[in-house]
């Protein structure tokens, strides 16, 4: 499997924050990291590529960049970019493709700004920040966003006041992890995350692991290709990412956990998916944090379950990097599947898949794979409307699919 993108994104960030020397290995080589590793360069720090997957940053502090900082699709790129930035003397303006430009940034906008930092532009890139002279804040993370706790504990790294986000329900906490792996101080109860009084990093060895997001494309795979059988090493079974799984084995697949074993305050290790009978079940609005990426995937597997499911409390999934909450219900509809947005909630009633038809993506990568997906389990083929965006995280999704025996092609 890939490396993992969140982890990804934060290696090369606090690399370049660092003082000294970090190496990386197993980076994730996608075009959203990509955007990522460019602009911790145009910040000032050196970022090399030595080999695949491994990358060498050495930290210098931030200036402003000559260029404006292209987040391109990546909603993590712009935030925890903005949040890092922030803590410096610099000016700097970020941009992003026309789906990321459409997305949400007062969230992150509005904390940073309270803490000191100063914007120009709206509620949506492009926006320019100047950064500096920040204050401390005490921040309530509504809703749990991953990307804006980091922004905000990324820009508290740029001043010595009480820097706390509380949160709703708990977000992924790669950035607290690799914080404390940097060297500084992280406190957290789960729901209250605070940066103690040591906040500089220094230079480190970073091993990514392997993505839970990009492999449940292959555990799906696995539950619902009737004689399948998938092995994925190494992958990150931080609790606070493997909603997934437990979805998976909720709804009855035959899924195993071998060699879970601790690494550099992450939690990894390899699982192995069979194909089995499954069943509809009702997922609650506080599992979604855990599998937030995953949602696309989860409607796939439920839709060749037996049974109905009901996935509640899927409100953000409207501010992806489409609305996947409508796109879900349309596609699945489209290939015969029983399906449809309830309020926040999405309704499938699974059975035999038809396919047979035009999925519309609107560019979303995760879209795109979960219908391919649903492709390998459906009677007739499924075509999706746009499949390049899908090198934004998973650039090698058709190889892995063709690995294990999925029949992918491009039709024009
Ligand atoms: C991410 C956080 C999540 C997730 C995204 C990656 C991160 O977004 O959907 O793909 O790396 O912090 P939110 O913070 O908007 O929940």
């Amino acid at each position: 499997m890939p490396g993992d993108k969140s982890v990804s994104h934060r290696a090369l960030i606090l690399g370049g924050l660092a003082e000294g020397e970090t190496v990386i290995s197993g980076l994730l080589e996608s075009e959203d990291v990509l955007a990522t590793a460019a602009a911790v360069r145009a910040f000032g720090p050196r970022v090399e590529r030595f080999g695949p997957g491994r990358w060498r940053v050495i930290g210098a502090p931030w200036r402003s960049p000559d260029a404006p900082i292209d987040c391109g699709n990546s909603g993590t790129a712009a935030r925890l970019l903005m949040g890092a930035a922030a803590g410096h003397e610099l000016t700097a303006t970020f941009t992003g493709d026309e789906s990321l430009s459409r997305r949400p940034m007062r969230r992150v906008r509005r904390p940073l700004e309270a803490m000191g930092a100063r914007f120009e532009g709206g509620d949506t890139l492009p926006l320019t920040l100047h950064g500096g002279g920040l204050g401390g804040i005490e921040h309530l993370n509504v809703p749990a966003s991953a990307q804006v706790k980091s922004a905000v504990l990324l820009a508290g790294l740029g001043t010595d006041a009480p820097v706390t986000v509380t949160e709703p329900l708990p977000s992924r906490d790669h950035t607290e992890i690799m914080l404390r792996h940097f060297g500084v101080e992280v406190e957290t109860d789960g729901r209250v995350t605070r940066l103690g009084a040591q906040r500089k990093l220094g230079g480190r060895l970073v091993g990514v692991p392997g993505d839970p997001s990009a492999a449940a494309f292959a555990w799906a795979a696995a539950a619902i290709v009737p004689g399948s059988e998938v092995h994925t090493e190494g992958v990150l079974l931080n609790p606070l990412r493997s909603g997934f799984i437990m979805a998976l084995q909720r709804m009855g697949a035959d899924v195993r956990l071998d060699n879970v074993r601790g690494s550099q305050g992450e939690t990894i290790g390899d699982v192995r998916v069979r194909f089995g009978p499954i069943f509809g079940a009702e997922f609650t609005p506080e599992e979604i944090p855990s599998m937030v990426d995953e949602i696309p995937i989860l409607a796939v597997v439920a839709a060749s379950a037996r049974g109905e499911t009901r996935i509640e409390g899927l409100d953000e999934l409207r501010h992806k990097e489409s609305d996947r909450l409508m796109l879900m219900a349309e596609g699945l509809s489209a290939c015969g599947v029983e399906a449809r947005a309830d309020g926040d909630a999405l309704v499938v009633q699974g059975g035999p898949v038809r396919g047979g038809a035009a999925v519309r993506t609107e560019g979303d990568h995760r879209i795109a794979m979960a219908h391919l997906v649903l492709g390998l389990a459906a009677a007739e083929p499924v075509e999706v409307d746009q499949a390049e965006m899908i090198a934004t995280s998973f650039p090698g999704f058709r190889e892995a699919m063709r690995g294990i025996g999925g029949h992918i092609e491009e039709v024009r």
